[in-house]
C-alpha cells in the first residue's frame, strides 16, 4: 500500500510557506474590509496586527484568516467587533501626568494670548484624556474660550466618551495622576458618584464635540491651536505615520502645537523640519514652517 506523504496533509510544508500564506490571507482580508466598509488596515504595523487579529479569530472560535475574511465580508457586526477588537482603547485620565504638568507650564502661557483656542484629540477612545483637557483648561481659566474636538474610529468608545461615566475603581489612580499633573482643587469636585461609577459633572462636557474621524482615511476638518494624538501611530507603519503627520500639519494654525505619546516621535518623519521641539521628553512640538 502506497503511504501517505505528511506533505498531502500540509503537514510537512517549510515555515517559510505558510508565513507566505498568511500573508496572501492577510492582504486579502485587508482589502476586502476597505473595500467593503471603507476601514483601511493596510499600513498598520504588522506585528501587533497580526497579534489582534489572531486573538480575534481565537475569541470567534474561527481557524483560520480565511474563514475570518469570509466571516467579515458577510457580516457587519462580525466587522464591526473586528473594528473594536484592533482598536485597543487603553487609556487613563492624566496618562503620563508629567505631560499634563508641562503643558500647564509650557503651553497654557502660549494659549493665555489667544482669543479662542481650538483643540484636536485624535485617537481619543473613551475620551478620559478629554476629559482631563478640559478640566486642566477650566483651573486654568480658560476653558471658556476653547473649543475641543475629540475624535476615533471606533464609535463604541466614543459613545463611552460621550456618556462622561467611568468606573470608581479608578479614581484612586487618577487622582494620584491629577495631583502629579498640578491639579489644584480636589479631583472629587469633578464628579459624583453613583453605584459602581462615576459620572463628571457636565459642565465638563460644554465645549467638548466628540465625532467619528479615521486618520487613515478621513480629511482634514477645521484649523487648531493644539492636536493630540498620543498612542495612536505607534500602530501605523512609517506610511500611514507620514500619511497622518501631513494631516496634522495641514490642520495646524501656524506656530501650532503638536503633542505625541511618549513612545513616539516627529524625529525620522517626512515633516521633522517643519517643527522645533519645546519639549524633549514631552514629545510636545511646534509648527514653524
Ligand atoms: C491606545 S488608544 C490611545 C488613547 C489616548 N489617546 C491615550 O493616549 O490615552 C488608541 C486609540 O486610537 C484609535 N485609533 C486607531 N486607529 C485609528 C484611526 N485610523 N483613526 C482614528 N483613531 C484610531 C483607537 O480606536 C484607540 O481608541
Amino acid at each position: 500500500m502506497d503511504s501517505i506523504h505528511p506533505d498531502d496533509y500540509g503537514l510537512s510544508k517549510p515555515e517559510t510557506d505558510i508565513t507566505e500564506r498568511e500573508d496572501i490571507e492577510l492582504e486579502l482580508l485587508l482589502v476586502g474590509v476597505h473595500r467593503l466598509y471603507g476601514y483601511d488596515f493596510r499600513n498598520y504595523a504588522l506585528p501587533s496586527l497580526r497579534r489582534r487579529i489572531w486573538h480575534f479569530i481565537h475569541a470567534e472560535g474561527l481557524g483560520n484568516i480565511s474563514e475570518l475574511q469570509g466571516k467579515v465580508l458577510h457580516n457587519r457586526a462580525t466587522f464591526e467587533r473586528m473594528v473594536h477588537n484592533l482598536s485597543i482603547p487603553v487609556t487613563e485620565m492624566f496618562r503620563d501626568p508629567n505631560l499634563f504638568l508641562t503643558f500647564r507650564q509650557k503651553i497654557v502661557p502660549i494659549l493665555r494670548t489667544y482669543p479662542y483656542i481650538r483643540i484636536w484629540h485624535a485617537g481619543c477612545s473613551t475620551g478620559e484624556e478629554v476629559y482631563s483637557m478640559a478640566i486642566l483648561l477650566h483651573e486654568e481659566g480658560l476653558y471658556d474660550k476653547s473649543r475641543i474636538y475629540a475624535t476615533d474610529m471606533n464609535d463604541r468608545s466614543l459613545e463611552t466618551a460621550k456618556q462622561g461615566v467611568f468606573g470608581i475603581e479608578k479614581m484612586k489612580l487618577y487622582t494620584k495622576n491629577y495631583m502629579e499633573a498640578g491639579g489644584t482643587r480636589s479631583f472629587s469636585e469633578y464628579y459624583t458618584a453613583k453605584y459602581n461609577s462615576v459620572i463628571f459633572q457636565p459642565f465638563l462636557q460644554k465645549n467638548i464635540i466628540f465625532a467619528e474621524h479615521n486618520l487613515a482615511t478621513d480629511r482634514s476638518f477645521n484649523e487648531f491651536n493644539v492636536i493630540l494624538c498620543r498612542n495612536v501611530m505607534i500602530y501605523f507603519n512609517d506610511e500611514l505615520r507620514n500619511h497622518v503627520h501631513k494631516l496634522f500639519h495641514d490642520s495646524l494654525s501656524n506656530f501650532g502645537i503638536l503633542v505625541l505619546g511618549s513612545k513616539e516621535s516627529i524625529q525620522f518623519t517626512e515633516l521633522s523640519e517643519s517643527y522645533e521641539s519645546l519639549d524633549r521628553v514631552e514629545k510636545i512640538y511646534r509648527k514653524i514652517k
